[in-house]
């Protein structure tokens, strides 16, 4: 892979972007108006700010990594891209209209990856008349600090892009599991019901928001409380993907519960909104009141 173009730079395709850009790639980074993209440029610099700060990153390599980043608005842009990565909001039919308009735009070489956390691969993939050169690349939020690379192999994919996928994963420096191509993949098919189940006890008055969460730090030893995580995650982003799963499924563990709804209904989508279960506005966050 020579060049690599992200779609959205939200939460997700910001932190792609500056793992592609850190690993040594020109990386285009591309969304829908120039505030989005100064958003995800800040975000990116202030991740890589703080790798600067705790010594995982020198300077100088900061700086390298910025400047191989570019930002546009025009989906033209990435046609000359090897690698198409997407990291948009999970809505199919946007997906869809993303991929379909890039489809007619890059050369049949370049391979189509999304980073979807729960909608079926070969869904975009038929929006294409590159089956067999789409793959799934899911990453970990924070993209900079967590590990894990799920690689999706759908069943038209071909060997090819399958490898030339996972190296390109490994190559960031990523660990990698391949996956096979069912919604939530493994960690969110285990991750979501356990998250459900948090807000369902919160909801029985089992326990508080801090009793849930540090229950299963301490006693458990995750590094975050299942409140704390799905506010790392956005309320909103656990209820599509929930919903997604659950219309897969038709499996209970995967409705997501009303306090959800509610929460996304006011705005209070976690950290990247200021406030979810917890309120970020207080240094520590508190517990924020909940509709
Ligand atoms: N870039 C981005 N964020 C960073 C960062 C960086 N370079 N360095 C730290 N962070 C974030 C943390 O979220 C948090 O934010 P604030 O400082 O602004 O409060 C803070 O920085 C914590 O920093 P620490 O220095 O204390 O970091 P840590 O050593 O405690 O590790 C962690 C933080 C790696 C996130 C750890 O808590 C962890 O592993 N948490 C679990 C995360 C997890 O499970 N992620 C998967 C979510 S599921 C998903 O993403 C898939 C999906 O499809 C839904």
């Amino acid at each position: 892979m020579r060049s690599i173009s992200v779609l959205g730079c939200g939460l997700m395709g910001a932190g792609i972007a500056q793992v592609c850009a850190t690993a040594g790639y020109p990386t285009l980074v591309r969304d829908v108006d120039q505030a989005a993209l100064a958003r995800g440029r800040a975000s990116i610099e202030k991740s890589l700010g703080k790798l600067v700060e705790k010594a995982k990153l020198s300077p100088a390599d900061r700086d390298a990594a910025l400047s191989r980043l570019r930002f546009t608005t025009d989906l033209a842009a990435l046609r000359d891209s090897d690698l198409v990565l997407e990291a948009v909001t999970e809505d199919l039919a946007l997906k869809n209209q993303l991929w379909t308009a890039l489809d007619a735009l890059c050369p049949p070489g370049t391979i189509f990856a999304s980073n979807t956390s729960s909608i079926p691969i070969h869904a975009m993939a038929a929006a294409t008349r590159r089956p067999d050169r789409f793959v799934g690349l899911h990453f970990f939020n924070p993209v900079p600090l967590m590990p894990l690379v799920e690689v999706v192999r759908p069943a038209a994919a071909s060997r090819e892009t399958f490898d030339r996928s996972l190296a390109f994963a490994k190559s960031l420096g990523k660990e990698t599991v391949v996956a096979k191509d069912a919604p939530g993949f493994i960690v969110n098919l285990l991750l979501v019901p356990y998250l459900l189940d948090a807000v369902r006890a919160l909801e029985h008055g089992v326990a508080t928001v801090t009793d849930i969460d540090s229950a299963m730090r301490l006693g458990c030893g995750y590094p975050m409380g299942p409140f704390t995580l799905l506010d790392v995650v956005g309320i909103d982003t656990t209820v599509r993907i929930s919903e997604i799963m659950f219309s897969e499924y038709q499996d209970p563990r995967y409705a997501a519960p009303p306090l959800l709804h509610r929460m996304v209904a006011r705005g209070s989508y976690g950290r990247k909104s200021g406030k979810g279960f917890y309120d970020y506005s207080a240094d520590p966050p508190v517990p924020a009141a909940l509709p």
